[in-house]
């Protein structure tokens, strides 16, 4: 289960995330007077559902009042039980976290923190207004392990305002310092419709060829650290829970990144939430007046789509690409039994540019990435893509 909090105490220029800036706790109130309404309309249909995991993203769920936590958690885990062993997850924002927070999120049972950085460099911070120190960051880390959490992951950004390839190196020593267990590094999106304060500082964005190579300094200098990459931006330290998943073949994509334990469904709870199952998608209406309001009268998705077999086929592929950089053919199974070959006939032919190009390897038993492809992977799994958005459809580029 996934549960958004959008609210935020100040407002980062790059942010790309569904968020509500405010300091007025009451309304997080009315907006969890909402979320037992959905939670209490999911439970109805579904019967108390155990949980694997439970991801609380937002937004910034450290922006709740400890009252609020308590309640939001309550609120969940009395609808739903959450089973032993599972992955209990938050994304904190260092800037707002205390000792007493972490303690309370550790009391409550999480187990796995992310701590929002992105950047150290003090000219981009400026740019993206979001002053963080290395130390204040170094605290909540050092609190996620005196309170038992298994797991800290960090976010950073590459292809942000005043960075280059020399700044970033820094912060990812910084961030290699902090010892994390995992470690995403984002492309920056620019997507300045759904931001406008991206447009701030549009003139100081990096080139994309010096963006790219952030990515690939990134890729050697946690390489060099021992760290595992994972999918297309993720990083495991050797023996983490991601590492582990990593090398038994389990780990999972999600909206929210990659997760060691794969589940079939995902319940998107709050606005703009996501749930998915294996043939549907459904996404709930995206702002909180309006999320609030549908949580009456149960009209919560703003969209949604049942997936056709040829849907699904392709995802099981587009998946695997994204998540081990490889397709094994025959463990792909295609409507009417087609072999891969005959199915994706279109697709290869796309892929045969891309394999001259060295960035993959195309043989009868499928698809792998080389170490270059993988820097493209969302590339070459839109050769696999039917629904690949046109040129009319904005979106944030891939690389
Ligand atoms: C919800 S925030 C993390 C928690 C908390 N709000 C914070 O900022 O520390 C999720 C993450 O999305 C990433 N993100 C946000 N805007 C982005 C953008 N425009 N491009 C790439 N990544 C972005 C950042 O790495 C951020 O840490
Ligand atoms: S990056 Fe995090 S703290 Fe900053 S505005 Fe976005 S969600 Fe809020």
């Amino acid at each position: 289960m996934y549960v958004h909090v959008p609210f935020c105490h100040a407002l980062c220029y790059y942010c790309a995330c569904n968020r509500v800036v405010t300091k007025d706790a009451t309304v997080a109130d009315r907006y969890i007077d909402a979320i037992e309404l959905e939670l209490d309309a999911i439970a109805q249909r579904l019967g108390k559902l155990p949980l694997t995991a439970l991801h609380w993203g937002g937004g910034t769920p450290n922006s709740l009042t400890a009252q609020q936590v308590d309640r939001l958690f309550r609120a969940i885990t009395s609808r739903f039980p959450i089973e032993r062993g599972a992955d209990i997850s938050i994304e904190v924002d260092p800037r707002q976290a205390s000792r007493d927070q972490i303690a309370h999120f550790g009391a409550l049972g999480f187990n796995r923190l992310s701590a929002g950085v992105q950047d150290f460099n003090v000219p981009t911070q400026r740019a993206i207004n979001r002053i963080q120190s290395l130390e204040q960051t170094e605290e909540v880390v050092e609190w996620a392990r005196e309170f038992d959490f298994a797991d800290v992951n960090i976010d950073i950004v590459y292809g942000l305002p005043y960075q280059t390839r020399d700044s970033f190196a820094l912060t990812l020593e910084d961030v290699l310092s902090l010892a994390p267990d995992s470690i995403a590094a984002f492309a920056y999106a620019h997507v300045p419709w759904v931001n406008h304060a991206q447009h701030a500082y549009e003139a100081a964005l990096p080139e994309p060829l010096e963006k790219f190579g952030m990515l690939v300094d990134a890729q050697e200098i946690f390489a060099e650290a021992g760290y595992q990459p994972v999918g297309i931006d993720h990083f495991a330290a050797p023996e983490s829970s991601l590492a582990r998943a990593f090398d038994q073949g389990t780990v999972q994509r999600t909206f929210m990144g990659y997760t060691p334990r794969r589940a079939a469904t995902l319940i998107g709870v709050g606005a703009s939430a996501i749930s998915s199952s294996h043939d549907a998608y459904s996404q709930n209406v995206s702002e909180v007046p309006q999320y609030c309001g549908a949580t009456h009268h149960g009209a919560l998705a703003k969209r949604g789509c049942l997936l056709s077999e040829d849907d699904v086929a392709r995802k099981s592929v587009i998946d695997a690409l994204m998540t081990t950089g490889r397709i094994e053919s025959n463990m792909i199974s295609l409507p009417d039994g087609l072999p891969f070959g005959k199915y994706f006939a279109g697709s290869l032919i796309d892929l045969q540019t891309l394999a001259d190009d060295g960035l993959l390897e195309l043989s009868d038993n499928g698809v792998h990435l080389t170490p270059l492809g993988r820097l493209f992977a969302r590339n070459v799994a839109s050769c696999f893509d039917a629904r690949v958005p046109g040129d009319s459809q904005r979106h944030a580029s891939a690389v």
